[in-house]
């Protein structure tokens, strides 16, 4: 997360992608342009990265130029569009190619287009590294949309929240609010579930436990869940996205919530992606990974005695229990790695009271 003057953001967009798509815009205006020696307009300030990357792209004759027509103050967009500064060039019978960081309303754009045509241009295309469908509000060919985004105020790549945030290498989202997100692990026997109960109640935390939600799609055969038990009777693994889309049915039936305890997942590295991606399309993010640190014999201690009494059978055999708990660290170990590289990996000592673990647990989603 980043503070800009007295707003906070979160990733959005990560670099890779946004190269990707400047790679395949890029190569289709090297096909569409090669023998017309276009003149490229870039719109400042936003674009001049997004222009340097495309030229660096085109290999063809060329020419660029830049343009001011601002429109933008603060986080709202404003429908007064300054007037046109910058444009020397004899554009008459050419080719011109806007190149613009963003369209929001299409505002500018309509604007910049009918003032660049009334001075006799050949054509004028236009190009755009991000474009907000859902904000547009004219009527507008965009011939070239590097990456379509919902409507999020955006920072990064050359875009600016009043005048920081330009030189970010990737994209950054508008924090939409203080949300607790946790993914709570811990091997079996740790006293997760004891633990995530406490928690939700001390937070006022949503508990979504993935077995809990497949179990209850399952049963009342809702449309995920009856696609989700499809493929466990081919005794096939459950596709991530359908299971990521349980989740965000899940997430969607709390919006009000302060937060999520996720258990149960993510389990792979794919599915931590699949995670993050659902919670920034709500503006929010995973605060932690916290896992419940038990040593082994511990465990298996545990897990034995509960077996005496309960009578799960996976609890009744040292060997199984041994295997579910190497299991666990295993997939832990992705995540841990996934998680402690966005700073965001917590273990804590499960081993004593309940609610000395409790103390424990509180001491870092405090902190976060
Ligand atoms: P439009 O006229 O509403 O299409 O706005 C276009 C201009 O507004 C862009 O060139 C940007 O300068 C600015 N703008 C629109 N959306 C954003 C955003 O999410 N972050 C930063 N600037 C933005
Ligand atoms: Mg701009």
């Amino acid at each position: 997360m980043i503070t800009l003057h007295d707003l906070q953001f979160i990733p959005f967009i990560p670099e890779k992608r946004i190269t990707k798509a400047i790679d395949v815009l890029s190569d289709q205006l090297n096909k569409d342009m090669a023998d017309k020696k276009p003149l490229f307009i870039g719109v400042l300030n936003g674009a001049f990265m997004f222009v340097s990357e495309v030229l660096k792209r085109f290999n063809h004759e060329c020419e660029v130029s830049f343009v001011k027509l601002a429109s933008y103050e603060g986080v709202n967009t404003s429908s007064r569009v300054r007037e046109l500064i910058g444009l020397q060039e004899d554009i008459s019978n050419r080719s011109v190619v806007i190149l613009e960081d963003i369209i929001d309303t299409g505002i500018t754009i309509t604007e910049l287009e009918r003032t660049l045509s009334s001075r006799g241009c050949k054509e004028v295309k236009v190009a755009t590294l991000f474009f907000k469908p859902e904000a547009c509000i004219k009527e507008i060919t965009i011939d070239y949309i590097g990456i379509e985004i919902p409507n999020r105020f955006i920072v990064g790549y050359g875009l600016d929240y009043n005048g920081l945030g330009r030189n970010l290498n990737e994209v950054y989202q508008l924090k939409e609010k203080n949300m607790t997100n946790l993914v709570l692990f811990g091997p079996p026997g740790a006293g997760k579930g004891t633990q995530a109960e406490v928690l939700k109640q001390k937070y006022d935390l949503v508990h979504i436990s993935t077995g809990d939600v497949f179990r209850y799609n399952i049963k009342n055969a809702t449309e995920l869940g009856t696609l989700a038990k499809s493929y466990i009777d081919k005794g096939q693994l459950v596709p991530d996205e359908v299971t990521i889309n349980m989740l965000s049915a899940e997430v969607d039936k709390t919006p009000e919530a302060n937060g999520f305890i996720f258990d149960g997942f993510p389990r792979t590295e794919a599915q931590a992606d699949a995670l993050s991606e659902l919670l920034s399309s709500k503006g929010v993010e995973v605060s932690a990974m916290i896992a419940l640190e038990v040593d082994d014999e511990v465990l298996v201690q545990r897990l034995l005695e509960r077996g005496e009494t309960s009578g799960r059978a996976d609890d009744a055999d040292e060997a199984i229990i041994r295997n579910r708990i190497k299991v666990y660290y295993d997939e832990t170990a992705i995540l841990k790695n996934y998680y402690q590289k966005e700073d965001k990996y917590f273990g804590v000592d499960g081993v004593g009271a309940i609610d000395e673990i409790t103390t424990r647990l509180s001491a870092v989603i405090d902190n976060l």
